[in-house]
């Protein structure tokens, strides 16, 4: 007998897809089983314009080539987008993505100053269209206390704009973990890597660059936090895969690149995951309808199917020139994709 575990409609709330070669490869690893998903605007340049934003969501349809699914293409936050653009542009985004500058990969044109007063006007236009506000939320501190550090940040933001959807993007700690019920506006998606690694995976022993990712992995009680909100299905807790791949040349060398690339063997580690807790009955909420509900989405119906068979993870994806590795490469996971 085959033991078999289906998940509906599965959405991915956090996602690279980069664009050219990359976007052609990438794109269908994840269209092919997630029926959606949020797309980040961290091109170069970012996506700040309904152009760019538009002419981004065809080249991804066409790389994607799959009607059941849905890219929600996000814009990426400035100071200066006036009321009127952003009424005329709310129905063609899911949200808004908010960097510091230069915190992470492609932020250089980030926001300078996480002054409630300095963000105010678009924020304030963004809590009364509507628009939900997606954070990567690290200060430019120690890299173990950044995350931590951004706290009161996101308490002085979500206590300005108690109107405001506010999404805190990979939470990796115990505090994030924590400050999600204090706010009514408060949601959070964690990525997969994030359930699974601490520090210690990706540094303790020898390097592990596929591992290294920003915010970085952090303390075994950080992850136990994260683990136990993600299996019991927080209700505003969503999966966000985080996958951000970087051409294999660009991890495997001096000045890693910072992203884990999870999008082939999301669904079938998450499986794995949930099963080995005995928390299987809550995957379709942590990765289906809390993302449905806090987002108001109504993803079109599509079933994907993962029986009990090893999955031995390929080494690489690759396409033209480009090649990348995906997270536990070469390793094996217990549930595959039913074809
Ligand atoms: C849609 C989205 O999610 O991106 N907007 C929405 O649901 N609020 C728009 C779209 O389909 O692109
Ligand atoms: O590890 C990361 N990689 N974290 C991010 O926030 C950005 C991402 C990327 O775009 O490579
Ligand atoms: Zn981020
Ligand atoms: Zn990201």
């Amino acid at each position: 007998m085959q033991t078999i575990f289906e998940i509906d409609s599965a959405l991915d709330m956090h996602l690279h897809l980069r664009d050219g070669d990359m976007l052609k490869l990438v794109g269908p690893l994840t269209s092919e089983t997630f029926s959606g998903a949020l797309i980040m605007p961290n091109l170069v340049p970012p996506v700040t314009t309904k152009e760019a934003m538009l002419s981004y969501k065809q080249r991804i349809q066409e790389a994607c080539s799959e009607d059941k699914f849905t890219p929600h293409l996000t814009l990426f936050f400035q100071n200066n987008y006036s009321y009127e653009f952003l009424e005329d542009i709310k129905d063609e985004i899911i949200g808004i993505k908010l960097y510091p500058a230069g915190i992470t990969t492609n932020s250089e044109t980030g926001v300078a100053s996480m002054d409630v007063e300095v963000l105010r006007p678009t924020l304030e236009s963004m809590s009364k269209l509507g628009i939900p506000l997606c954070i990567h939320g690290e200060t430019n501190g120690f890299v173990m206390d950044r995350e931590k550090e951004f706290m009161p940040i996101y308490e002085s933001i979500a206590q300005a704009f108690p109107d405001l959807k506010i999404i805190m993007e990979h939470i990796t700690t115990k505090d994030a973990v924590e400050l999600l019920d204090k706010y009514d506006n408060l949601y959070a998606t964690v990525t997969l890597h994030h359930l699974l690694i601490t520090l210690d995976d990706m540094a303790g022993g020898m390097l592990k660059p596929h591992l290294f990712c920003k915010p970085i992995a952090k303390r075994p009680e950080d992850r136990d936090a994260l683990l136990n909100a993600a299996l019991k299905a927080h209700p505003k807790l969503m999966f966000g895969s985080d996958s951000a791949p970087h051409p294999k040349h660009k991890k495997e060398c001096c000045g890693c690149a910072a992203g884990v690339f999870t999008s082939p063997i999301a669904l079938q580690a998450l499986t794995q995951l949930f099963e080995e807790n005995d928390s299987l009955e809550n995957l379709n909420a942590f990765v289906s309808l809390n993302a449905r509900r806090i987002y108001n989405l109504n993803p079109v119906s599509k079933k994907v199917k993962l029986v009990k068979k090893d999955f031995i993870v390929p080494t690489t994806y690759n396409f033209k020139g480009e090649s990348v590795v995906p997270m536990y490469a070469g390793e094996v996971l217990n549930w595959t994709i039913q074809a």
